[in-house]
């Protein structure tokens, strides 16, 4: 492939109009968008393997790798139909290259590389956690950085001060299970199927009853989190009482549950923001789609005069479009270029 040259990516970056195809495999929603400017979504098409892994209680790596292989190729060919563009149109091949499985980010990667590769476009390697953020950009035209945002999703828990598009700074994160993964999982053993967040969402709505299951308060004084423990406790609660042929009321249970974690994720957020003298609070990833969390940050936030931003739903979970908005910023930046030596990285900083 002929090296893209850095005058010639230096050129795409002053470039009136950026229309950038954009690829999203990190887990089990294969994903195709076509962004333009970084904030409109000429098509953002997403094929969800939920079904799939449902029969399993959770994503299976090596069953998530061959759907996407299976689907991505299509998915393509409808992106760029409902974005009503031929491939020369595209600017750019954005792609997300981490963090995520191995084997579901490969295909991702390589299809970017194969499309680069045949169309002589410059290929953008973007973080997953990056795209997340920017998915707010699509929800709200009027918003720019700096803000405080609140990551929520199945692999990462963190708080992060963005200063400037691409200028995040790390606040604090979960020592140990992220927010996502600790509902998926307390989801499981009420029985729910996979995937548990919307699920103690729904279900939390009926709960009556308060039982005591706390957040750990060892972090109190930190912008760190740990929902490890409340999990267990969980956990142990539902076993004891199964233990003894007792009924549990799921519906308490979930309440209770995501009382705690949202009670949490909230608190240390305005405390974040107020810190770092921030007066807007964006919310990203899966877990910002939860409904009491985005209640309690929009009381919250209306308390201190602070604006929330949450993405609208379809944004919140994994999809392309998020990825080409975070590859536009990227290129205006001078950012992402990658070559045919770019590999899937499953663990990356955020
Ligand atoms: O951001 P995402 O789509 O994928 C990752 O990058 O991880 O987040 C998926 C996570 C899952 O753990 C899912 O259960 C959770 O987001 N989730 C929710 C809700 N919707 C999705 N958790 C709580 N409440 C929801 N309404
Ligand atoms: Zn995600």
């Amino acid at each position: 492939m002929k090296k893209y040259m850095s005058a010639e990516f230096a050129a795409l970056k002053n470039k009136e109009h950026l229309t950038i195809l954009a690829i999203e495999s990190s887990c089990d929603e294969t994903a195709i968008s076509v962004v333009l400017d970084g904030r409109t979504v000429l098509s953002n098409i997403v094929s969800s393997q939920i079904e799939i892994h449902r029969r399993f209680g959770g994503v299976v790596p090596e069953i998530a790798s061959r759907n996407h292989l299976m689907a991505i190729s299509n998915l393509y060919d409808e992106a760029l139909k409902e974005a009503k563009i031929k491939p020369e149109d595209i600017d750019a091949i954005a792609v997300t290259y981490g963090a995520g499985l191995m084997g579901a980010l490969l295909v991702g990667v390589n299809f970017a590389k194969g499309l680069s590769y045949a169309l002589q476009k410059p290929l953008i390697a973007v973080n997953h956690v990056h795209g997340h953020i920017a998915s707010n950009y699509i929800s709200h035209p009027d918003l720019q950085p700096p803000f405080l945002c609140l990551m929520v999703s199945g692999g990462h828990t963190a708080l992060l001060k963005i200063s400037d598009y691409n200028k995040f700074k790390l606040l604090g994160s979960t020592v140990d299970d992220a927010a996502g993964e600790a509902f998926d999982k307390v989801a499981r053993v009420l029985g729910l199927p996979y995937p548990g967040g919307p699920e103690i969402d729904k279900l939390a709505k009926e709960g009556k009853n308060n039982i005591k299951f706390t957040v750990s308060n060892s972090l109190k004084d930190t912008l760190n989190f740990s929902f490890s423990g409340i999990k267990t406790a969980v956990i142990n609660y539902v076993h004891k009482l199964e233990q003894r042929g007792e009924e549990i009321c799921t519906a308490d249970v979930a309440r209770s549950f995501e009382e705690s974690v949202t009670d949490e994720l909230s608190e240390k957020a305005i405390r974040a923001m107020k810190m770092t003298n921030q007066n807007k609070i964006v919310i990203a990833g899966g877990v910002g789609a939860n409904s009491m969390l985005q209640a309690k940050l929009a009381k919250k936030c209306k308390e201190c005069g602070a604006k929330l931003y949450a993405p609208v739903l379809k944004y919140c979970t994994d999809n392309a479009a998020m990825i080409g908005s975070a590859a536009y910023y990227y290129i205006r930046k001078g950012m992402g270029l990658a070559d045919l030596g770019l590999t899937a990285m499953p663990n990356i900083d955020l």
